[in-house]
Formats: structure tokens, sequence, C-alpha cells
């Protein structure tokens, strides 16, 4: 049933996101300057304010990869000594990293224009697994907000519209469970943090 319902939603997805491209309707293109900017080889109602949404997003995304990339080798120093920590936030960063140039490669498929922003450093100090967990989680639910609001902007373009649910959506929701579940975990163990810490770095290596 639920299988079933959301082979239909793709289906529907391809549909209704095939005929915006190829019929070409109207979802709100603005005559700005900045639409100038776009690719007219293949520019086909690629609205400005979904443009820009979508570049805010990769500078989301980037952030993201920076912050675990600081995490990852924050858990490798030698007075850390948590692997587990280590192999999860590079894993992160690398998929932060993935999700933006999925991003990219979008807006280049629909004719749109990439800009890149300024990233700020990231703080250089995480204390323990369980700083970096939480931070971890406020950070993905911001992500995931961000990305509703963008899905919402996005409303009269299927394709983008499904895109973001096929590519992002399902993925969020999960890693934010993932992610509260180990904050979760580590808070669990009151009197004897580090043996939790060690415990859960062991699972997050294998
Ligand atoms: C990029 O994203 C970060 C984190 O969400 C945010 O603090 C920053 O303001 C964004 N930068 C720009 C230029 O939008």
């Amino acid at each position: 049933m639920k299988t079933g319902l959301l082979t239909f939603t793709l289906i529907a997805c391809s549909v209704l996101g095939a005929r915006a491209i190829f019929f070409g309707e109207d979802t709100g293109n603005v005559g700005t300057q900045k639409a100038q900017q776009q690719v007219p080889l293949v520019s086909q109602s690629f609205a400005v304010k979904v443009i820009n949404e979508l570049n805010d997003r990769i500078n989301g995304s980037v952030v993201a990869s920076y912050v675990y990339l600081s995490m990852a080798f924050w858990f490798d120093r030698a007075d850390m000594a948590l692997p587990g920590f280590h192999k999860y936030f590079l894993t992160a960063s690398h998929k932060a990293r993935d999700d933006a140039e999925a991003l990219m490669k979008y807006i280049n498929k629909r004719g749109g224009y990439i800009k890149l922003k300024n990233i700020k450093s990231p703080q250089a100090v995480w204390r323990d697994g369980l700083k970096a967990m939480e931070y971890a989680l406020g950070m993905e639910k911001d992500l995931n907000k961000n990305l509703l609001k963008t899905h919402g902007a996005a409303n009269g373009d299927p394709h983008v519209t499904c895109f973001l649910e096929d590519r992002f959506l399902d993925q969020k929701v999960d890693l934010i469970k993932e992610l509260g579940e180990y904050v979760t975990r580590l808070k669990r163990f009151t009197k004897d943090y580090h043996l939790g810490e060690y415990i859960l770095d062991k699972d997050l290596h294998d």
C-alpha cells in the first residue's frame, strides 16, 4: 500500500515535471536582469526566485560539509581518539558535499546560474561526541526547514519539487532521526558518559 502510493507519487512527479518542461508552462519566470544570466540554450520557465533558493541550499550544504569536516578531524586528534566519530562525520561531510553538487548539477540542467557564497569557518573545538551530535542535529533540522521553504517557493515548478523530494526530503528525515537517537544514547550514560561514548564510537566504526 505504502509502496503503491510512493510509486504513484513518483510517476505523478515525472509526468508533471515533463509537462512543465516540454510545454514550457509559465512557472512565474521574472524578466529581471538576473534572469538574463540564465543559459538561454536550455532554460525554460525557471523562476529567478527558485534559482536563488537553490543557491541558498547549495550554501547550506557546503557549510554543513565544512562543519562535518571540522568535526571529523577533531575526533581524529590523539587526545580524542574516537575513530568511529571520525569516520561518521567524514562520511557526513562527503554526503553534504554530494548534496551541494547535486543542486549545482540540477541548476545547470535547467539552465539557471550558480552563485557560490562566502563560507564562515566552523568552530575549532567540539568538546565531546555529545556536543558534536547535538550541533549536527540542530544543523540538520535547520537544513530541512530550509529545504521545505525552497519546496514551498518552487510551488508551480513540479520538476523542482520532485527533485527535492526524491533527492533530499526523505534522506533528511532519516538523518534527523538517526542523530536524535545518537544524542539519546549518549545522554543515557549520566554516570559514566565516556563509557556510552566509547560504545557508540564502536558502533559508528562498524
Ligand atoms: C550560508 O549558510 C549559513 C548556514 O546556514 C548561513 O549562516 C549564512 O548566512 C549563509 N550565507 C549566505 C551568504 O547566505
